[in-house]
């Protein structure tokens, strides 16, 4: 049986992690199963995924804790090894990503949704950073993606104090960019992961590839990347439809993905 469940709607697919018993805490075995299913995604048919948590009260209320307890330095490392490996495999996947956060997210569950490209969440939601009360230091990716989401001050605040936010301050932060009634959270997503998908598939795509490369470098540097994609964008059969298509004054263009 797997922790994580695929469900494809039309282009969207979302992935949903299913260990509600433990707040979908992460252990090995789920981010095999992450990955796993990161494996199974049909690049041909799927333009936008969305994550999202089992159960009412958590998204993921971070790394199994019983799991760590007794590890030893060496197994530590390669557990975030792990962690990290899978959520930096999120973050540069090549289809957009949106977490869609309907309770805890804390820990790793938070890190989980920082990997996401696009975080919307539910008014019960509560994001954190808890580390420092269990003797450890974040894992999977959080001393280094809170800071570049909500400015070094505010990261280091929430990482020192181990204080949790609730979805309006995260809102407040830009740690999510809306709030929704938990009912209406999941159908948010997949509006926007269905909006998302009806645009031209390579462009959202070259749009992501972009900025996750610009976003580590120089000015200079990071425009080549961008002249790079844009320029990649041409001469494909989206691009001719799309420029035809506003000439032509057409609406609801459709795009094939080549
Ligand atoms: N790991 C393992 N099990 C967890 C868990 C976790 N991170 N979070 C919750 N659970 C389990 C609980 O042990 C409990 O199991 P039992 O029923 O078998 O006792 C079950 O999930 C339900 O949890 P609670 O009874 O605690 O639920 P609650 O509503 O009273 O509290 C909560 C909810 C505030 C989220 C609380 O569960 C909690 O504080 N969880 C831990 C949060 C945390 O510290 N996360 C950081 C983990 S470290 C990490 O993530 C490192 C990293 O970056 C890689």
């Amino acid at each position: 049986m797997s922790f994580v469940t695929s469900r494809q709607e039309g282009a969207v697919l979302t992935l949903t992690l299913n260990r509600p018993e433990a707040l979908n805490a992460l252990n090995e075995q789920v981010l095999d199963d992450l990955s796993a299913a990161l494996d199974a995604v049909d690049l041909s048919a799927v333009r936008c995924l969305v994550f999202t948590g089992a159960g009412e009260k958590a998204f993921a209320a971070g790394a199994d804790i019983a799991a760590m307890a007794d590890i030893t330095r060496s197994e530590a490392a390669a557990f975030s090894r792990r962690g990290n490996d899978v959520f930096r495999r999120i973050e540069t996947f090549s289809l957009p990503t949106i977490a869609a956060v309907n309770g805890y997210a804390l820990g790793g569950g938070c890190e989980l949704a920082m990997a996401c490209d696009i975080r919307l969440c539910s008014e019960n939601a509560v994001f954190g950073q808890p580390e420092v009360t269990l003797g450890i230091t974040p894992g999977f990716g959080g001393t280094q993606r809170l800071m570049r989401l909500v400015g070094m001050g505010r990261a280091r605040e929430l990482i020192f104090s181990a204080r949790n936010v609730k979805a309006a301050e995260a809102l407040q932060i830009g740690l999510v960019n809306a709030v929704y009634a938990p009912e209406e959270l999941l159908p948010a997503a997949k509006k926007l992961a269905e909006r998302i998908a009806r645009n031209a598939p390579i462009a959202v795509r070259a749009c992501k590839a972009a900025m996750n490369e610009g976003i580590d470098l120089p000015m200079d540097e990071a425009i080549d990347a961008e002249i790079r994609e844009f320029s990649g964008c041409f001469e494909t059969e989206d691009q001719k439809r799309g420029m035809t298509g506003f000439l032509n004054k057409q609406k609801n263009i459709e795009f094939y993905n080549r």
